[in-house]
């Protein structure tokens, strides 16, 4: 079922960290079928011309619409490179989705390493803070704009052995807030999506590691009794960064069937 309505994008520029697979990948196509400007940034050039070959029409492939940058989101010079390009080239931001987030160490403080605890912050809520820092000063030369911040089911509520995650998952509802309340009269919005489970590479390590059993629970730790599809919280993201949320920002939404109903 697409559920995606055609149009909602058309003529606006959207930034997609970590586009090349996964949730950011999918919201990638979305927009890119609902007529957005996409430039997609992550570490893994391959990753994100793949993306790009499976998003777009082949037949219209070269229709400067779908853009790949190599870019560490935790690097701000490259941040600002990038940005600096992406506005030469399809015009100001109008949407942001901060989406790339490492994962390194799922462990108590014990036992994580200062060097996992430091990548985690630096990607995951650094990184957020050098695009929305680049992304805002364009959307204010352009007359407003909405950022959608992937944070997770974990940046509202704690799980065990997350500490590094938790943390910068937490940081990320508290970065959405403050761009919601500064911005807010310049018709800049901030939200954030909290997905619950979604099989992933970023999930692929623990879902390996977990026996039948202990997956069995996670799975039915979702009120839903399944994991999440990235075309669901892909619909979310589209939902609150187009102009159908006008009046939404500074909400947490979590798309997690249930997760945290469950306590
Ligand atoms: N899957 C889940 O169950 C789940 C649940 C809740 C929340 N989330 C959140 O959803 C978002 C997407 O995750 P996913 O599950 O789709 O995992 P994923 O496929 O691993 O996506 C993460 C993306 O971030 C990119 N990335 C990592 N470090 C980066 C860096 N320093 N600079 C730029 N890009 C970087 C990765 O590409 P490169 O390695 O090529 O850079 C990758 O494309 C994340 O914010 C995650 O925390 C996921």
């Amino acid at each position: 079922m697409d559920l995606c309505r055609e149009g909602r994008f058309i003529g606006k520029t959207v930034i997609v960290t970590g586009g090349g697979t996964g949730i950011g990948k999918r919201v990638a196509k979305d927009l890119y079928d609902e007529g957005a400007s996409v430039h997609i940034l992550g570490r893994r050039l391959e990753k994100l011309l793949e993306a790009r070959r499976d998003a777009s029409d082949p037949t219209a492939s070269d229709d400067g619409r779908f853009f790949c940058y190599e870019c560490d989101v935790s690097d701000d010079r490259r941040v600002g490179e990038v940005f600096d390009q992406i506005k030469d080239s399809t015009g100001h931001a109008y949407g942001l989705v901060n989406n790339a987030a490492i994962n390194p160490s799922r462990n108590e403080i014990t036992e994580t390493e200062l060097e996992d605890w430091r990548a985690t912050l630096e990607v995951n809520l650094t990184g957020a803070f050098n695009c929305s820092k680049a992304a805002v000063e364009q959307m204010l030369e352009g007359g407003g704009g909405s950022i959608v911040n992937i944070s997770s089911v974990g940046g509202l509520k704690a799980f065990r052995t997350r500490t590094s995650y938790n943390a910068s998952k937490f940081g990320m509802i508290g970065l959405t807030e403050s761009l919601a309340l500064d911005y807010a009269r310049e018709n800049i919005r901030a939200n954030a999506v909290c997905p619950g489970y979604v099989a992933t590479e970023l999930t692929a390590p623990l879902f390996e590691k977990m026996g039948e059993e202990k997956f069995g629970a996670l799975v039915g730790a979702h009120a839903m009794g399944r994991l999440g599809r990235p075309e669901e919280v892909s619909r979310a993201v589209l939902f609150l960064l187009s102009e159908e949320a006008s009046f939404i920002t500074g909400v947490a939404l979590p798309v997690d069937g249930g997760y945290l109903l469950k306590g």
